[in-house]
Order: C-alpha cells, then structure tokens, then sequence
C-alpha cells in the first residue's frame, strides 16, 4: 500500500495536494447556492462542503475558502440574508461545474449556463428550476476557522422543495431517485447506488434491512 507521511504531503505541488486531498476524506454533497446582489444580480456557484447540522431545529452550514478574493456567494447572503441550496442533478453536471468559474459580480451564472433561475413563495434568492430537491436558508452565524482562515457559515432550512415520489413515509428521501450527484475531489461527479437501508441499530440486536 502507498503511504504518504505528513511530510510527503507537505512536499507535493498544491496542484497535486488539492486534488489528493480533496478526495481522501470521501464523496461530498454537490450543491448549486443560489444568491441575489443588492444591485438584483443573480449568482449561482457550486459547493460540496454543505453539510447536514441537525434537523431539530433544521440547521445546514457550509465553508467558504478565505475572502482574500471576491466571494460573491458570501458577499450577497450577508447582505440579503438568505440563499438556496439547490442538489446537483445527473443532467446538469456540466453547467453546475461551470458556475465555479470566477466570473464578475455583475454577471449572472444563470444567464452563463443556461440553468433556470425561479421564485418560490417570495423567498428572495433565486432556485434552480432544474433541481430536484432545493432549500430555502436563511443566514444564522458564522465562524472564522483560523486554521485555514476559511468560514464556516451555519443557517436554518426554512423551505423545502421536492418532488412527492422521492419520499418515503417515514420521511427519508431517496436520492437515487431524485438524481442527486456526489462530487469527488475538485472536479469530479458521482452517481451514487442505493445498497440497502437498515433499522435502527441497537446493542444485541441485529439490525435488519428496511428497504
Ligand atoms: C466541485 C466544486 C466544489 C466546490 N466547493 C466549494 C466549497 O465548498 N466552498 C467554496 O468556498 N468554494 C467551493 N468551490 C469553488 C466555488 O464554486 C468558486 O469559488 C466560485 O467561483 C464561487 O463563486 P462566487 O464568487 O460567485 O461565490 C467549489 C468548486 C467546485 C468545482
């Protein structure tokens, strides 16, 4: 098996080290955050660091890289408030990947890739129409991570939107189904397969598949 020591890691080309190590810890969520300027810009950027934080009350968060540079994501949902998190679908891969690119903050990534942007129940920042499943947050703290000088911005999920035939009576939402990506690393989309689901496990007791 190779191995790598941290001094090993320290000594590769960032290039090489951003791509290993974005994909040692595993597949992330792929997420398209959906903003709106002051000057009425829509802005759309791809993220796989948003993260599930609790569901009572439903709290989502996500890191931000360090704003030595324009963040336009960052910059729009601190002056509005709110933003959307809108699942990555198998057939949007292509534009989603797109949106990253560091285009000026007067220019819409809507109107760049094609993707739709729609308004739902008044909510102020724009979802993507071709999403499966979207979220409406609303912006609720954030932390500075001085180990890397990123942020870690923390927000409640205050709207839903999905499709019916993806849920389950007890709630869980079948992914598969709806089409949601894994991103890999820095550039790669995955997706995944559903193996099984299983009961609650206990102590003792076998868990068994709920499927
Ligand atoms: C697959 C993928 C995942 C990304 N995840 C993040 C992330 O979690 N946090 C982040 O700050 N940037 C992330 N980026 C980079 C942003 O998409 C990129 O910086 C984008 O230009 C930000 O747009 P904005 O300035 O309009 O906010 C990711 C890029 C790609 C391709």
């Amino acid at each position: 098996m190779k191995y790598y020591s941290k001094e090993d890691i320290s000594e590769l080309t960032s290039r090489f080290r951003a791509h290993f190590i974005n994909s040692v810890t595993g597949y992330k969520s792929s997420n398209l955050i959906g903003t709106k300027s002051e000057e009425g810009t829509s802005n759309l950027a791809v993220f796989s660091s948003v993260t599930h934080l609790g569901s009572n009350p439903p709290l989502l968060g996500f890191v931000l890289r360090p704003t030595t540079v324009v963040r336009n994501t960052y910059d729009n949902l601190k002056k509005s408030g709110v933003f959307t998190v809108n699942h990555v679908n198998a057939d949007i891969i292509k534009q989603a990947h797109q949106t990253s690119a560091k285009y000026d903050s007067n220019v819409s990534e809507f109107s760049e890739t094609r993707l739709t942007e729609e308004y739902l129940n008044d909510f102020k920042a724009p979802f993507v129409k071709e999403s499966s499943i979207k979220l409406g947050c609303v912006y609720q703290n954030e932390y500075f991570l001085e180990e890397n000088q990123c942020i870690f911005v923390i927000a409640n999920i205050e709207h839903i939107y999905l499709d019916e035939s993806i849920q389950s009576e007890d709630g869980w939402l079948n992914l598969e189904e709806a089409g949601t990506v894994t991103a890999s690393g820095l550039d790669a989309y995955a997706i995944p397969k559903i193996l099984d689901r299983f009961s609650y496990a206990k102590p003792r007791k076998k868990a068994h598949s709920i499927k």
